[in-house]
Formats: structure tokens, sequence, C-alpha cells
């Protein structure tokens, strides 16, 4: 056995210490193309903070580099293991460890399921709204590392939102506990939203303390038809201009429309340009969503359905959050993209997404957090193909290329992890890489914390 395996199990309880080499390749990666991942020597399966702690001191005493990871469910690389790595799954602590009406907070480890925690806090009566589309698998642990966004955060915004403290394992093994579980506090920098979306390379996240909500009233949903993405872009600005607080506006093309009906058969619209999904929780939600129809009908809509029930609502958001699955069966490879630009550009950005499609001659469906300009561009390939591989990889970074143009971020949710590294840079500049840089050698000075991520 190698020093360092021995080193682990030494504190370590039985069976949290995994070396089998079919085992380990199953944790080398997240689910993002395009990201090299090498072959870790041992993942681990820690149940306390003392054991986290301990993996951790090991891993500085031998110098050896570790990758925290949840679900495995990220689409940047983030979690990606290089070769003789430590995997650090979180997975196994799952425990919801307080629920709290009167402070509206929950205590979590990192490895409760997103789905789990909304179903717990919602039979006291709460919410913990961001739902990203992976929420019945995802871990919280993952949402902090990435900064996980999802459907409702139009309304109810990100995680970031949401994370008010947490308990985080140093990189030499030290336990920091930054934030609060108080209604307000400012004392000293926010180190906790420097936490969130820092992707494992700061610290190893233990414990949050999460913000809730008391829970909506049931949402009502409809379904808008535009003869193109843009023209349902230009809806999203109206409706948003016009003070509507919509708790999801989505965004589906064309070309994904058909392929959720090809999969699921959804019976959507074939020969629709653009679906917009809208939904209300307000008390009177029927009537909010029959001023958005009048609205999306006055920015060109050709037909305008409202569900009839909390069931029929339901159904439209299943097909929202199926997009990304049925675009993945239209070709060997897609890569996924996650531009976010100023909601009064979305129309200039749907129309680039489907020039850079026509000019490298693929299939990139797009689906969209529309309330918040946040698209994503699913570019589609055939990845036996190198050829055409090459053209997915560039029409990739025309797409991020041209949110920047717009005034937009490279990453609305998903993160840089070793996708989007160099336009980390890119949307950073110089000073502000430098900074970055300068704070991850503040936390980890030896550099073992999922090091190449993010730049
Ligand atoms: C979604 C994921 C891709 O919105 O973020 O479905
Ligand atoms: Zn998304």
């Amino acid at each position: 056995m190698s020093d360092l395996i021995s080193a682990l199990r030494s504190g370590l309880s039985q069976g949290t210490v995994l070396t089998d080499p079919d085992v380990t390749a199953a944790y080398a990666h997240d689910m993002a193309s395009f990201s090299a991942s090498g072959t870790p020597a041992v993942v681990v399966l820690p149940r306390t903070v003392e054991e986290v702690q301990h993996v951790l001191r090991t891993a500085t005493a031998l110098r050896v580099p570790v990758v925290p990871q949840g679900a495995r469910t990220g689409l940047s690389g983030g979690a990606n293991a290089g070769d003789g790595w430590i995997v650090l799954s979180l997975a196994k602590m799952d425990r919801i460890l307080e629920i709290d009406p009167v402070e509206r907070i929950a205590v979590v480890e990192p490895g409760v399921v997103n789905a789990a925690l909304s179903r717990a806090v919602a039979e006291q009566g709460l919410s913990y709204p961001p739902d990203p589309s992976s929420w019945e698998t995802c871990t919280i642990g993952g949402n902090i590392g990435t900064g996980a966004g999802g459907l409702c955060c139009v309304k109810y915004g990100v995680t970031a939102e949401y994370v008010l403290g947490l308990d985080v394992v140093l990189a030499d093994g030290r336990l920091l506990t930054t934030g609060r579980r108080t209604a307000k506090g400012v004392a000293g920098y926010d180190l906790t939203r420097l936490f969130v979306g820092s992707e494992g390379t700061l610290g190893v996240v233990v414990k949050a303390v999460l913000a809730l909500k008391p829970a909506p009233p049931q949402h009502l949903a409809l379904a808008a038809e535009f003869p193109s993405a843009a023209a349902a872009g230009a809806a999203v600005c109206s409706i948003m201009a016009s003070g509507h607080v919509p708790s999801l506006l989505e965004l589906m093309d064309g070309t994904t429309v058909r392929a959720v009906n090809k999969l699921a058969k959804m019976g959507l619209p074939e020969e629709t340009g653009a679906l917009l999904l809208a939904a209300f929780d307000t008390p009177d939600p029927a009537a909010d969503l029959a001023a958005l129809g009048e609205l999306c009908l006055a920015a060109g809509a050709t037909d305008v359905v409202p569900a009839q029930d909390a069931a029929e609502s339901d159904l439209l958001l299943q097909a929202r959050r199926l997009s990304l699955t049925a675009l993945e069966t239209l070709s060997s490879a897609t890569m996924i993209d996650d531009v976010c630009v100023p909601r009064s550009r979305l129309g200039e950005m749907l129309d680039g997404v489907a020039a850079v499609a026509e000019k490298y001659g693929l299939t990139i469906g797009v689906c969209a957090h529309a309330g918040d300009g946040n698209t994503h561009p699913v570019v589609c390939f055939d990845a036996h193909d190198p050829e055409e591989s090459r053209r997915a990889r560039e029409s990739f970074e025309e797409i991020m290329a041209l949110g920047l143009s717009l005034g937009g971020t490279i990453t609305g949710e998903h993160g840089v992890g070793l996708l989007k590294k160099e336009w980390l840079a890119r949307e950073l500049g110089p000073t502000g890489l430098e900074l970055q840089r300068g704070l991850k050698a503040v936390f980890d000075p030896l550099g073992l914390l999922n090091p190449g991520k993010l730049f």
C-alpha cells in the first residue's frame, strides 16, 4: 500500500477509502465535454468534519492535490481529477442538521441533495428556491462550489443569495467558520460570498447555513409561441420592463422544442420558432398570466396557451428541464454553454448564436433562463469526427466572445472549471486575474486544492 493510502486509512473509518481502479475511474470527472481528467490515486468518502480535516492534513503533509466533489453533475470540468490526486467526495455527509422556521434557515452538510432539502423544508411551509435542472441529484455543496442557479432564479435569485454562513476546512486542515446565522451581519470581509463559486479551490465546505423563504402559493404557467427566438427575447424585455415578477421565464428554441417532443412525446408545437414559458406564484396567477400573455402577443407571439392547473404547469416545466437531455440525443456529443447577457441584449445573443450555427454548419439548440438573460446554447456534434469536433470547439468559443461583446459574462451559473479557463482571464482582465490569484495563494499557499481550475 502506498504511503498516501496508509496515511489516509489511519484517520478514516472503514469503507471510506476506495482504491479499486474501476471505482476511482467513475469519480474522475463531471459531465463537461472537452475537459481533460486523469487517474485519481484514491477516492475518499468522509462522514465527519474531523475526517475531512484528516484528509486535508494528509494531502498537505504529502503534497498531494485534492479535488472536492459533490454529485459530479457539473458542466465545466470543475470536479475533474488529475493523475494521482485525492478525490474528496462529500456525498456521504448528507445530513440536514437543522431547519429553523423562526430564523428561516436550514443548516446542512454539503452532500445533501438539493431536492431532498427542498422537500424537507416544504414540510415546514418553507422553501429553498435555487433549483438547478439537476436538482434531483446535485448536492448543496456542489451548488455552493459552482454558484449554481436554476429556473426560479428570475424571481428568487441564485445560490449566493441564500448562503449565510459556512464551515470550511482549509488546505492545511484548519476549520474556518464564516458568516452568520442571523438575519443581518456585516462583520469583516464577506468570506462566505467568496467561497460561493470558488469551485473547490479555496477550501472544502463541510457545513452551510442557508436562508429559507416561506413556501410560495402554487404556481401557474403558460407557454407562448413565437416565430423566432429573438422575438421571444423582445417579449422578455417588455415583461421585465412592465414590472411583472414571474417565478419562471424560460425559453426553448425550435430545435430544443422538437428535440423534447422526439424524446418525450410532450405534444409541444413542432413548427414553432421558440417557446417562452412563464409562471407566477402570486395570489392571482391567472390574472398575472393573462396580462403577461397580452405582452407576449404585442411582442409578436402567434399563440398563448395557459396551463389549466398546477399539474399542467408542472408538465411545461418538465419539458424545459428535459431540454438538455433531449438535445444530447441529437448527436454523439454536445458542448453546453452558459453565457449570460443583459436582458436587453438577449435578442442579439440569440440571433448571434443562430448565425454561429450557420457559419459552422452545426446544430446549436438553445434553452435559456430568459428572464435572467442566461442562455444555454448547446452545440451538437459528432465526437468521432475530428473536423466537426474542431468546428464545435470554435463555435463554442465564438459564442463566448459574442456574449462578452454584448456586455455579458462567460458563465451565469455553471462555473469556469477547466472548460473556460482562458476565457476567465479575458473576462477579468490582468488586474482582476492577479488579485484572484493572490486570494487563492492566501487560502491555499501550496496550490493543492483543485489546482489548474479557474486560472
Ligand atoms: C439547465 C442547466 C443546463 O438550465 O443549467 O438546464
Ligand atoms: Zn441552466
